[in-house]
């Protein structure tokens, strides 16, 4: 019991309903495929409190493993310095989040103190039920999606996930007993409605629990920045699960930073896109099974967006920028246009076509020109006042009469589709409404009654009530998606606090009579597709540029000594080239012919016909070690090697050929 009530109150209480986003991995920016999942959470989240509910919504980053230990280091800074920019820098994760208008009511990073102790204790608790044990762990594992795999999980022996390569790895590590929920999980899967869409259940089963449910490896030892398993040093706790349980430790379980855990839990839904639905169906249920929790009540599995038919993806580097495409078409276009255009269970192809095309269609055309002749006309024809008497009307056409039973209605078409998660068919049914008004101006053609105000005045200000109305009711619906330019909307035509509720989007007349409307700036201006277009393609490209900086890699220096002797015995001489062609066959490969001063012509083959075209080096004096023994390189053989400068510029290869004083003699030692 929560503030003291007493237990008959409890049923006066909001009733609690707690959604997750996945938490994000912060090893570099986020896109607009992670906007997408986030965005969809926050329309669901403020659907439900505007429904009256007592509303938790959580989001946060996933700050664990190697592939972020590996940015670090590249980035010369340690793994927490770098996701710290990530998370909290300018332009990072948050920010995207403000921006993006996102209400989560808390945001959780694995990092964070009390998640790490939380997580040292389910692991022990899981030890000791038994249902954690040391053994050794042979298999595949992939480093970018930091899955392990069995062989016959593979497809073509890569990634299942993200097709890339695996790699060996066997060591000793714990298993979580995953083999022993098969049945429940089973059972969980397939007999209720826990996994949504239902098309994800199949696929859970077939390919994960038919085959049989083998042990989980859960901790690693190969790197070190991640949860430690506390008894046993060098094991660190397995990602999914520190990451997973994230949803628990947020609300208070096994900590004593928050304490909302009796209230919230079990989550009643965590979205999350479809890779990871294995991971939420199956490796979570059992698990909470294990420490003995009440399982979250549902789980839906969103599709990806995808960028030319493929995953945009943060390490595939094809990913679109959601500050771009907010900067330039608005925060709200954007928001509608990811809920609106893909049926959220189901991939969709991203862009930016799609996005103005869907503004334009949708917010200009129908919405806003809904909103805008409306108002306009309250303006023109009543000084932005309607009469008091307007809301009724007496000998109601056909055409009233399903306006107006199709916007009572819409209240209950869009909850059900909004508790079925489909947000898209609940724009569906806004739009169908918006629709439906537009038609109806043309029919009641507001201008041919204007021209007689005396005889028609009363039936027209009716007309433009029953605008007024649908527009409001529409803006309540589409609020969750919209938020401020609803904001907006009830502003132009005079809605107030208490006809923007739940309660009033199923109340047809709720809106005063006399309330006063204001035509305001155009809600959503039209888009010169070509254009905008042009603009975005510039825009991208800078951010591009941006993004990459001018920045220029080179590999770390070695630590390891070599002693002055050995060193001494490298052969470094300069060498003129006599002569200087491509390899046949080979597109990297150049043959030198090389005056080495000893009179004996020297051949050596470089890969470096990338970065030179022959005839440039003919007659150059380059550095060369001449002591290596020979080697065979497309039947050629190679006697030495060319010394070159190596580096990286915008993630691109450059190399230089060392190239010396040409006074300087062929043959003369290098020391
Ligand atoms: O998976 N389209 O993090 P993540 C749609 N840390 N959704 C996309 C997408 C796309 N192109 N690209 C990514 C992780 N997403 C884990 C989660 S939860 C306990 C741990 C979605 O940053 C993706 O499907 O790789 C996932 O739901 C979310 O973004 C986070 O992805
Ligand atoms: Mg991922």
């Amino acid at each position: 019991m929560r503030s003291g009530r007493y237990k008959g109150e409890k049923s006066m209480e909001k009733k609690k309903f707690y959604l997750t986003t996945p938490i994000y991995y912060p090893s570099d920016k986020l896109h607009i495929g992670h906007t997408y999942c986030t965005v969809a959470t926050d329309a669901i989240a403020r659907y439900k409190r505007l429904a009256g509910y007592d509303v938790m919504f959580l989001t946060g980053t996933d700050e664990h493993g190697q592939k972020i230990e590996d940015k670090a280091k590249e980035a010369g800074v340690t793994p927490q310095e770098f996701v710290d920019r990530i998370v909290d820098g300018e332009n990072g994760i948050r920010d995207l989040w403000k921006l993006m208008n996102i209400s989560n009511d808390r945001f959780i990073r694995t990092t964070d103190d009390y998640h790490v102790a939380a997580i040292q204790k389910i692991f022990k608790k899981m030890y000791d039920n038994g249902d954690i044990y040391k053994g050794t762990y042979k298999g595949k594992y992939c480093k970018p999606c930091e899955s392990f795999w069995t062989e016959s999980q593979l497809v073509d022996g890569k990634c299942p996930d993200c097709g890339r390569e695996v790699q060996d790895a066997e060591e000793e590590a714990y298993f979580f007993r995953l083999s022993k929920y098969a049945d429940r999980i089973r059972d969980l899967l397939e007999n209720t409605d826990f996994l949504q869409p239902r098309s994800r259940v199949h696929e859970m089963v077939k390919n994960f629990i038919d085959p049989g449910l083998e042990d989980l490896c859960v901790s690693r030892t190969s790197f070190s920045w991640g949860v430690p398993v506390d008894f046993d040093p060098g094991h660190v706790v397995y990602v999914w699960v520190d990451a997973l349980f994230n949803y628990a430790t947020a609300m208070g379980y096994q900590n004593d930073r928050y304490h909302d855990y009796e209230h919230y839990w079990p989550a009643d839904v965590h979205i999350v896109g479809k890779e990871i639905v294995r991971f939420h169906s199956i490796i979570w249920p059992a698990m909470l099974m294990s420490v003995g929790e009440p399982l979250p009540k549902h789980v839906f599995g969103h599709g990806w967006l995808l960028l030319d038919g493929g995953k945009m993806s943060k390490s595939k580097g094809n990913v679109v920028d959601p500050y771009i495409l907010a900067d330039k078409f608005g925060v709200d276009a954007l928001r509608f246009f990811l809920m609106r255009t893909f049926p959220f269970g189901s991939d969709g192809n991203f862009s930016n076509e799609l996005l103005i095309q869907t503004i334009n269609t949708d917010l200009a055309n129908d919405l806003g020109n809904l909103v805008s002749r409306t108002t306009a006309m309250v303006g023109k024809y009543f000084g932005g006042k309607l009469p008091a008497g307007c809301r009724t009307w007496d000998a109601p056409e056909a055409f009233d009469t399903e306006l107006i039973s199709m916007a009572r209605a819409l209240r209950g078409a869009y909850e059900e589709q909004m508790e079925s998660f489909a947000p898209h068919k609940a724009l569906d049914e806004i739009f169908k409404v918006i629709q439906r008004a537009n038609k109806y101006i043309d029919e009641c053609a507001p201008w041919v009654l204007a021209k007689d105000m005396e005889a028609n005045g009363a039936r027209l200000a009716h007309v433009l009530y029953n605008l007024l109305e649908t527009a409001r009711i529409c803006g309540i619906l589409l609020s969750p998606f919209m938020p401020e330019s609803c904001e907006k909307l009830f502003a132009q035509i005079g809605a107030d606090e208490t006809v923007r509720t739940w309660d009033s989007a199923a109340a047809w007349g709720s809106l005063s009579e006399t309330a006063t409307v204001t035509k305001g700036e155009n809600l959503f201006p039209r888009i010169d597709m070509d254009k905008a277009l042009a603009e975005l393609e510039e825009l991208e490209a800078a951010a591009r540029k941006a993004a990459a900086g001018n920045t220029v890699e080179v590999e770390p220096q070695l630590t390891e000594k070599v002693d002055f002797d050995t060193f001494c015995k490298n052969d470094f001489r300069a060498v003129k080239v006599k002569a200087c062609e491509a390899v046949k066959k080979s597109d990297k490969l150049l043959k030198f012919t090389l005056d080495d001063g000893t009179g004996t012509d020297r051949q050596i083959l470089s890969g470096v016909h990338k970065f030179y075209e022959p005839e440039q080096l003919v007659g150059k004096t380059l550095v060369a070690i001449v002591n290596l023994p020979p080697r065979k390189m497309m039947g050629l053989e190679s006697n030495g090697m060319l010394i070159s400068a190596v580096h990286k510029e915008n993630g691109e290869e450059k190399l230089h050929l060392i190239m010396v004083d040409d006074s300087i003699p062929a043959g003369a030692k290098l020391c």
